[in-house]
């Protein structure tokens, strides 16, 4: 069986925000916050016919069920993978205890310390790349960039929604702030040095998404087996996103390698810049 998504709603979502009403104003409210943020930060190219997956129903197996949307229409949303009932925690002190389905008060602040730092990476790349659309190789490649985009826009929601959820009014204002910091900004930078580079060009973006987004997938695998419950499905939904931002990674970088050998190859140096490729050394 799989739990499908309610896009009737102002914030698609499978965590039954409609029947939370406090919660479900609060993340209304933080919303209009967020379009601007993605209005001022997001992709500076006009992005109206670009057509997007949007997950529409998570399974229990596994499979997250995705359709296409024109990007101006993409909602973004709550989505958790499903509950495991039977779900333990793992390692540690309450090792084999039922997992937590609210904040124990003596871990609060560490969790509510590694949401604010996930939460953060995910605006972050977003900004870092925002201008990599003026300069796509390929309308294929710009599909990516922006899928890519969009999505870590709803890791952002994701962590959003777990601020808001669990950890009451410092919640609220962390994930205030997370709109407030800016990547590279000299007075409110993003927590972490690497999310404070740029992404100037796409040998940058094919790196950014081999890498980083890899060390990102062993942050989530991690965060994923947290015993507080509603963190661990976040992040494996999170997971099944990230998979195609490695994928855009690994073949961009195959794509960039093979033509600079070719053009090795057909020209017999290893000095291809003015051949139109990018040499050995460079990557
Ligand atoms: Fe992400
Ligand atoms: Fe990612």
């Amino acid at each position: 069986m799989s739990q499908s998504i309610d896009y009737t709603e102002r914030i698609p979502n499978n965590v039954d925000l409609a029947g939370d009403r406090r919660l479900q104003r609060a993340l209304e409210a933080w919303q209009p916050a967020f379009l601007n943020w993605w209005a001022e930060m997001g992709p500076t190219l006009d992005t109206s016919d670009v057509y997007l997956r949007t997950a529409v129903a998570v399974g229990r197996e596994g499979w997250a069920h995705f359709d296409h949307v024109a990007l101006p229409e993409y909602r973004w949303g709550v989505f958790l993978s499903e509950r495991d009932q039977e779900r333990k925690i793992a390692f540690g002190a309450s090792k084999g205890e039922d997992v937590w389905q609210q904040v124990p008060g003596e871990y609060r602040a560490e969790l509510q310390r590694l949401i604010v730092i996930q939460g953060d990476t995910e605006p972050a790349s977003v900004e870092q790349q925002r201008r990599l659309g003026l300069t796509a190789p390929s309308l294929y490649d710009l599909r990516n960039l922006f899928q890519v985009n969009v999505e870590e826009g709803r890791h952002l929601w994701a962590m959003v929604y777990l601020l808001h959820a669990y950890f009451g009014r410092e919640g609220r204002d962390e994930a205030d702030a997370l709109l407030i910091r800016n990547s590279g900004s000299e007075d409110s930078p993003r927590i972490l040095g690497a999310f404070n580079e740029e992404t100037p060009d796409w040998l940058s973006f094919f790196m950014f998404t081999y890498f980083t987004d890899r060390d990102g997938k062993y942050q989530l695998g991690t965060l994923k087996e947290s015993a507080f419950d509603p963190l661990s499905r976040t992040c494996e939904f999170m997971l099944k996103e990230e998979a195609h931002h490695m994928f855009v990674g690994t073949t961009g970088i195959d794509r960039v390698v093979k033509r600079s050998t070719e053009l090795m190859r057909e020209h017999q140096t290893e000095e291809i810049a003015p051949h139109g490729g990018i040499a050995l050394n460079v990557i």
